[in-house]
């Protein structure tokens, strides 16, 4: 009681970084469920209606329990921000703009990303599961967040997704293969594939070698990162988070191969930017809306079922009978990294880190809701 009393008093006189260590040690691990009540507050109190504000908090903390933490709660405070800042509509009402029997035209009317996303996800699945494909683009609408959501959706259903995902105009996060000036976004690629009586395949990437998200991780946590993801303004390799906000860069996805990265990210772009109407990397300073574009196979349209769920088994049993490589120790399919994490945190809970916490508190104070109850949860956690 003391303690709590003590954490208390200190983050209402903005003193939360003094706390005790062993007060520290206690708070930051909180359940799924604690964490989807305090953002579905959060989302709420900003103008959402309960469902969206459920939705998006609930992709918030599956991004969390997956290991994206570059695409979970930390991005609680920013969203709450930028709805406060009228960059997005908390009312927005994605719609329709046009359509055929296999694609679609999504404008997302400024509302969450993660809402816009998932509207037209089904939509591409409705149109795969009547004439076995189905392709629609999004544009207007917020950061869709973790883009390996989407493709879920998609294998729930025994159908295959894949997701192409630019920043619309943004361009000024990774440097091209041979350049020092960042002119390209991380534009991720998503995919997702079922599997028989398993857990799908999950393709989840930035087209660089980290998701920009990573680095405010690091500067949350106050720690460097790998040597490799970054160079400093002047071209050299640097470990340092804040060098990236000094002007540096992300380097593209492939390490001496990077040019490769940088041909996928052009696919992203003329894909998710070009055909989505949200535009291409033009090296505007603020995001407006991710430009998407989502296509959906219906399986059974190309082969049978049981057909396809035999080559995935024969693909991963052929991959998986690989020598391990002992300074690995292990070989992962994609996706198992994400559903160990998401398995291991649902019963743990999820660690967050103190900088990160204050933010979500600061967060929920400026809405005006009493977050004294969270921090009492965060010590009971
Ligand atoms: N909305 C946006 O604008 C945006 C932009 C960039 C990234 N993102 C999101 O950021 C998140 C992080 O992206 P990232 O590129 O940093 O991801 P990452 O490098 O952490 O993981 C990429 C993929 O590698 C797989 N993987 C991880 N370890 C593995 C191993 N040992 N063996 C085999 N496969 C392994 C994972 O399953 C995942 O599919 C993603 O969810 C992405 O969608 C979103």
């Amino acid at each position: 009681m003391v303690i709590k009393l003590l954490a208390t008093c200190l983050l209402w006189s903005g003193s939360w970084r003094n706390l005790p260590r062993r007060v520290k040690d206690q708070m930051p691990q909180l359940s799924a469920e604690s964490l989807l009540n305090i953002g579905s507050q959060l989302f709420e109190a900003a103008g959402c209606s309960p469902g969206d504000a459920g939705a998006v908090a609930a992709h918030l903390v599956d991004s969390s329990l997956y290991g994206h933490h570059s695409h979970g709660v930390i991005r609680l405070y920013e969203y709450v921000d930028q709805i406060k800042q009228g960059i997005f509509d908390p009312r927005g009402k994605p719609q329709v703009v046009d359509e055929k029997p296999c694609t679609a035209v999504i404008d997302g009317d400024g509302i969450l990303g993660q809402v816009a996303a998932e509207f037209s996800t089904k939509i591409a699945i409705e149109k795969a599961r009547q004439h076995g494909t189905g392709t629609v683009t999004l544009r207007n609408t917020s950061h869709i967040g973790r883009v390996g959501a989407y493709p879920l959706l998609v294998a729930q259903e025994q159908m295959i997704g894949i997701v192409f995902c630019n920043a619309g105009r943004l361009g000024r996060q990774i440097a091209p293969h041979g350049g020092l000036d960042p002119k390209m976004s991380t534009n991720p690629i998503a995919f997702a594939a079922p599997r028989r009586n398993q857990d799908p395949i999950l393709v989840d990437m930035a087209t660089s070698v980290t998701a920009e998200g990573k680095l405010r991780v690091a500067l949350n946590r106050g720690e460097q990162v790998p040597l490799g993801w970054l160079i400093d303004q002047h071209g050299n390799p640097t470990t340092d988070p804040n060098d990236y906000y000094e002007n540096g860069a992300i380097l593209p996805l492939g390490g001496v191969a990077g040019y490769k990265g940088q041909c996928l990210s052009f696919i992203v772009e003329l894909l998710g930017g070009a055909l989505s109407g949200q535009g291409v990397s033009n090296g505007e300073k603020i995001m407006k809306s991710n430009g998407v574009l989502i296509t959906v196979y219906r399986i059974e349209h190309f082969t049978s079922l049981d057909a396809y769920y035999d080559e995935v088994e024969i693909l991963a049993r052929h991959v998986q009978s690989s020598r391990i490589d002992p300074k690995i120790g292990e070989i992962l399919l994609p996706g198992e990294w994400e559903f160990r994490n998401a398995r291991q945190q649902r019963k743990d809970g999820v660690m967050i880190d103190e900088t990160t916490w204050s933010r979500i508190c600061k967060a929920g104070t400026g809405l005006g809701i009493d977050t004294q109850v969270w921090v009492e949860m965060a010590l009971n956690a």
